[in-house]
């Protein structure tokens, strides 16, 4: 027999510290204009040095919010997924740190690297250990700490600019509804662009002492790279076909979305899709203009917000829609 998922609470937490498109231009060679009229983005917060933030407090802050909200004993927790690439340490994974943080029991935690699509995939994995009844409750929590790890000159600008930091978290567990819940997911990559949008180094490719021996301060490969236009053009594509596959798997249509909650890469790309799509404003949430992309984290606080926000009401069709390096794209489609 298949159970079926459904997500019973959600939260989210950003850092206090509010970093304005202004307070960039101080630092770099860049301007206001210029950011809100690329990617749509005002402001976006970043960790400041001693607020006991990381990415993985940050995903317990979240992770409290949503455990309090599904009404679910800490301890009933039968597996966390945690999802991002900017985890506190190399290794272990975040998931272990939040195991502990929350003094919750020996139960498994998994970590997934799949950057901006890593929360739809962490959704996916959660559903499938609910569907086939090994597990019954499981927290997913995306969280990501960008902001040191960027290039603040002139420099790194068309990619520091988009960058925020944050985390959401969702509570799964078993729908005693029929029909209630995560209804499909879809998961996609394609490895040969991977490094299109890559971290290069540090890494076991890249030692550190390596790293400052052979390279000039001007290819420096511990600073994101990202082929933006290449980057763009593979995410309108990738986002429109996994929006379709996800209705089409279900018998749905465009008109049957309630709300559609796609990553917060970049607001154009969103806007594109609901052209594309012919979407009303009021089918499509964005929140790119406050917290700027916060990869795994940008879905989760994104549908945090748009539930407390009133948006989302029992029976709606909730679309979730990613797109991100690896490359890696999915798609969600729940039934709340
Ligand atoms: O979340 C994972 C997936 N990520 C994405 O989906 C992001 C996809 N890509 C994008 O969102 C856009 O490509 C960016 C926002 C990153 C860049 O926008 P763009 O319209 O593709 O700009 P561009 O990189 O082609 O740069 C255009 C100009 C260049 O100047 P020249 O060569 O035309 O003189 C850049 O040097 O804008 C310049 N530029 C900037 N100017 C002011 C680049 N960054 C900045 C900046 N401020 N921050």
């Amino acid at each position: 027999m298949l159970y079926q998922s459904k997500i019973a609470g959600l939260g989210s937490y950003v850092p206090e510290n509010v970093v304005t498109n202004d307070d960039l231009s101080k630092v770099m060679d860049t301007n206001d204009e210029w950011i809100q009229e690329r990617t749509g983005i005002k402001e976006r917060r970043h960790i400041k040095k001693g607020d006991g933030n990381s990415t993985a407090t940050m995903g317990v802050k979240a992770a409290k919010i949503a455990l309090e909200r599904a009404n679910i004993d800490k301890n009933d927790i039968d597996l966390i997924v945690f999802a991002t690439l900017s985890p506190d340490y190399y290794f272990p994974g975040c998931g272990v740190q939040v195991q502990e943080m929350l003094g919750i029991h020996t139960c498994p935690a998994l970590d997934v690297r799949n950057q901006c699509s890593g929360f739809i995939y962490g959704l996916s994995v959660a559903d499938q250990f609910i569907k086939t009844g090994m597990y019954k409750n499981v927290l997913l929590i995306g969280s990501e700490n960008h902001s040191g790890g960027l290039d603040m000159s002139t420099r790194g600008r068309s990619v520091s600019v988009i960058f925020g930091d944050g985390a959401g978290a969702a509570v799964l567990t078993r729908s005693n509804h029929n029909g209630q819940g995560i209804l499909s997911t879809h998961l996609h990559s394609e490895g040969k662009h991977a490094l299109e949008l890559s971290l290069k180094g540090p890494s076991t490719m890249h030692w550190v002492p390596e790293i400052i021996e052979e390279n000039p301060q001007e290819d420096i490969p511990y600073y994101p790279y990202m082929n933006g236009q290449f980057v763009f053009k593979n995410a309108i594509a990738r986002f429109s076909e996994v929006i379709h596959e996800g209705l089409q798997e279900n018998g749905l249509e465009v008109k049957d979305i309630d709300i559609l909650i796609p990553h917060q890469a970049n607001l154009r790309i969103a806007q594109f899709i609901q052209k594309k799509f012919q979407l009303k404003d009021e089918q499509v949430y964005n929140n790119i203009q406050k917290y700027g992309n916060t990869t795994a984290a940008s879905i989760p606080i994104a549908l945090t917000e748009a539930w407390e926000e009133g948006k989302i009401k029992e029976g709606d069709h909730v679309v979730l829609a990613a797109f991100g390096s690896g490359f890696t794209w999915g798609s969600a489609v729940i039934s709340w």
